[in-house]
Order: C-alpha cells, then sequence, then structure tokens
C-alpha cells in the first residue's frame, strides 16, 4: 500500500481528486495516510475528516524557526510511515530538513505550464492573471518533484489546455483545474505507486507499461 501524505492551504479540490481516484480503483493501491493543512481554516480539512483521514494544521505561525517547522511535519508524517508527499496547493515553504527527508519523494501540481508562470509569488490566481495579461493561448498545469527552489524540480507530467478570448483569471483558474490539476496529479500518483518514474538528471523517463 502506497502511504500518501497531502499537504493543503485551501478548498482542497485536489484532494478531493485523489480520494474520488483512490474510491473509484483508479488509485488501487494508494491510500491517504495524513493530510497536514498551512492554514487552520482551510476547507481541505474538512474534506479530509468526512473521509476519515486524520489531518492537522501545522502552520508556521506556530513554528517560527524553519528548522522546528520542518521537525514539526517530519515528526507527524512520520507517525503514519508516509511513503509520498503530495503538495496540493500547500502555500508555505519548507526547509531542507524536509525535504532530505523525503528526498525525490515530494511531488507539486503547479496551475501552469513550467517553467512559465511559476516561481515565488506565482500560486492561486496569480498564474492564470498573468497567463491573461500576457496573452498566451495556451496554459496548463505540472506535476513535479520537489526541490528548494520555487516550482523547479523535474518535471512529471503536464497537461495544456485552451484560453479563450473570453476568459476571466477565474474561467481559466475553473478549466486548469477541471481539465488539467485532477487528472495529471492522481496520474503522476499512479505512474509514482507503480514504480514507473525514473528520475535521469534534470528529466523524468516515464517506463512504459
Ligand atoms: C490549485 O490551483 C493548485 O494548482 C495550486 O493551488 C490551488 C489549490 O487548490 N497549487 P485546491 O486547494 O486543491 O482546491
Amino acid at each position: 500500500m502506497l502511504k500518501l501524505g497531502v499537504m493543503v492551504s485551501g478548498g482542497g479540490t485536489n484532494l478531493q481528486a485523489i480520494i474520488d481516484k483512490i474510491n473509484s480503483g483508479y488509485l488501487e493501491g494508494c491510500t491517504v495516510a495524513a493530510v497536514v493543512s498551512s492554514r487552520p481554516g482551510a476547507y481541505a480539512l474538512e474534506r479530509a475528516s468526512k473521509h476519515g483521514i486524520p489531518s492537522v494544521c501545522i502552520s508556521k505561525k506556530d513554528h517560527t524557526e524553519p528548522k522546528e517547522y520542518d521537525m514539526a511535519l517530519i515528526e507527524y508524517f512520520g507517525k503514519f510511515d508516509v511513503d509520498l508527499i503530495v503538495l496540493a496547493g500547500f502555500l508555505s515553504m519548507f526547509g531542507e530538513d524536509f525535504i532530505n527527508r523525503y528526498s525525490n519523494r515530494i511531488i507539486n501540481i503547479h496551475p501552469a505550464l513550467i517553467p512559465s508562470f511559476c516561481g515565488k509569488g506565482f500560486y492561486g490566481i496569480v498564474p492564470h492573471q498573468k497567463a491573461l495579461e500576457y496573452g498566451v493561448k495556451i496554459t496548463g498545469a505540472t506535476v513535479h518533484f520537489v526541490e528548494l527552489e520555487y516550482d523547479s524540480g523535474p518535471i512529471i507530467l503536464q497537461k495544456a489546455v485552451p484560453v479563450l478570448d473570453d476568459d476571466t483569471a477565474e474561467t481559466l483558474q475553473k478549466r486548469v483545474m477541471e481539465q488539467a490539476e485532477w487528472e495529471i496529479l492522481p496520474e503522476a500518483i499512479k505512474l509514482y505507486a507503480e514504480g514507473r518514474l525514473v528520475i535521469e538528471g534534470r528529466k523524468v523517463r516515464i517506463i512504459e507499461k
């Protein structure tokens, strides 16, 4: 059984997509062992408790020392013997102690086609606003392994969606979530669970079935 530790900060729709794909059998052999939110009021915590998933808020406000924050995360996930950390809209930054503890076992979903519209400050609605401002014709989402730099690390999957002339940042965000994020994040977890992801330098090779 692949035990997932999911980290959230907001509505939790990506967490919900993972839960739904487990329940549908698409992610058989996976389970969400624990959820950590960086924010106490995140609706993602409601979703976790509705599904009986242990969850907690571990906020930087309570752990101002970076190393202490990392230790709090490591301690909590250690209780559940987590195999893979999934950042599903997690907005706080942890340090190298956490990254080293889960080396090559942390993946993140970003709401743009990295290296476009990514990096510090590019989260939530911002990548979609910037995509509209720039006038790109396609955008999308990226799942990648996490390294210390924001939105860096070898790319696992990407999926493009069209930008429509009458899009607002909100309509574009909804399309990216529905058509890209909620598909490729579970798909990346499935590939990882099947041992089909090989990191080769900056790249990820997917072993065909
Ligand atoms: C998503 O757009 C995700 O790509 C970004 O933050 C948002 C999280 O949404 N990292 P949710 O909490 O999964 O609904």
